[in-house]
């Protein structure tokens, strides 16, 4: 598969709704929410990119890190990659109707598993969202993780409960999902969640728990004390809340508070693999990609999320070679310059 005929279809694909623009980084699509964009001016779309591009890297030559090993165990899945497809939903408003919320969830969670990674899948106001999400899981033997809408309690545990039947390995929240337009559009009830009710989702399941969308020092504690296996620092790549810092900005310091406690994932405006070794640098695990994916989706189905998925592996490995990283763990601060 070729990169560019690959943006060229998906461009085609996917007019009126994003214009694949040679940088990602929300300028174009500002305000498009729902659409491909961030909310209102779109400046914590634009700083996911600008907190990412803030950092330069120390070019090291001199060690023995030839062949770098890119692989990780998450959640009990060898996985050959650092590189997780993020969760996302609403197919028609947010991508137009070229594919069906069905068809390109099913190439998520193939692309992702074909690239040795794993995909995420989201929820949404139509009940078919999440119903596609937990079908796409189930067609590749429960390698995929659904992400559930901080809905009322029972809801949450009854989709966890669908989430167990179709093998998935875990589960989480958006708890950043709180304030969300698109599900208030379709009258489901959605807010914040209290330390008690995380408490509560958490215990509900024997599967690690994911608590996506935090933002700050103090609610990755909550989420560690509420026995959370994981936590995603992100914005919810900007579309929820105007004028939050870029995810690169926070991590290091929710990293200090947390890692090693529980698992950091990160997102936002991930466009390469030079971006992945900075967010791993930082503090991350492991991290999730979106927006690109969704090219890689409309433009070369499953093939293309797995092109997208091994194009920023491979840039990650050529990374760990030119900064002195033999393995994921390898990757600090040191490779790090701020500007
Ligand atoms: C069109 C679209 C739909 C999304 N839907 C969801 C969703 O259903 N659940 C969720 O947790 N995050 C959702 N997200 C957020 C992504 O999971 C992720 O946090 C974000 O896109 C990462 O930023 P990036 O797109 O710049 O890589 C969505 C993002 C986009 C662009």
């Amino acid at each position: 598969m070729n990169y560019k005929e690959l943006r060229e279809a998906a461009r085609e694909k996917l007019k009126g709704y994003c214009r694949v623009c040679p940088v990602c980084d929300g300028r174009a699509c500002a305000g498009e929410v729902p659409g491909m964009g961030g909310t209102g001016t779109g400046s914590s779309f634009r700083a996911n990119v600008e907190a990412l591009a803030r950092y330069r890297l120390n070019l090291r030559t001199l060690h023995g890190a030839k062949d770098p090993d890119t692989s990780l165990t998450l959640f009990g899945q060898k996985l050959s990659t650092p590189i997780l497809a993020a969760p996302m939903t609403g197919v028609s408003y947010n991508m137009g109707g070229a594919l069906t919320e069905r068809e390109f969830i099913g190439m998520i969670m193939a692309g992702a598993r074909a690239a040795g990674s794993i995909g995420m899948c989201g929820d949404g106001g139509d009940p078919q969202f999440y119903a596609s999400g937990l079908e796409a899981i189930a067609e590749q033997d429960g390698h995929g993780i659904p992400i559930i809408k901080p809905r009322e309690q029972k809801a949450i545990i009854e989709r966890i409960r669908r989430a167990e039947e179709a093998g998935a390995p875990a589960v989480g929240v958006d708890v950043d999902g709180a304030g969300l337009v698109t599900m208030a559009l379709f009258g489901q009830p959605v807010g914040p969640k209290t330390a008690e009710e995380l408490k509560e989702l958490v215990a509900s399941t024997r599967l690690p728990f994911i608590v996506k969308g935090i933002m700050t020092v103090d609610e990755a504690l909550l989420a560690v004390e509420a026995g959370a296996a994981a936590i995603v620092v992100s914005n919810h790549g900007g579309r929820i809340l105007d004028h939050t810092p870029g995810a690169a900005e926070v991590l290091p310091e929710i990293a200090r508070a947390v890692k090693g406690r529980v698992t950091i994932l990160a997102d936002g405006g991930v466009r390469s693999g030079v971006d992945v070794l900075k967010l791993l640098a930082l503090g991350a695990d492991a991290v999730l990609v979106g927006r690109p994916l969704v090219i890689g989706a409309f433009g070369g189905g499953a093939e293309g999320v797995k092109f997208i998925i091994e194009k920023y592996t491979g840039e990650l490995k050529q990374a760990m070679i030119l900064t002195g990283c033999a393995t994921l763990k390898d990757i600090d601060e040191r490779v790090l310059r701020p500007l």
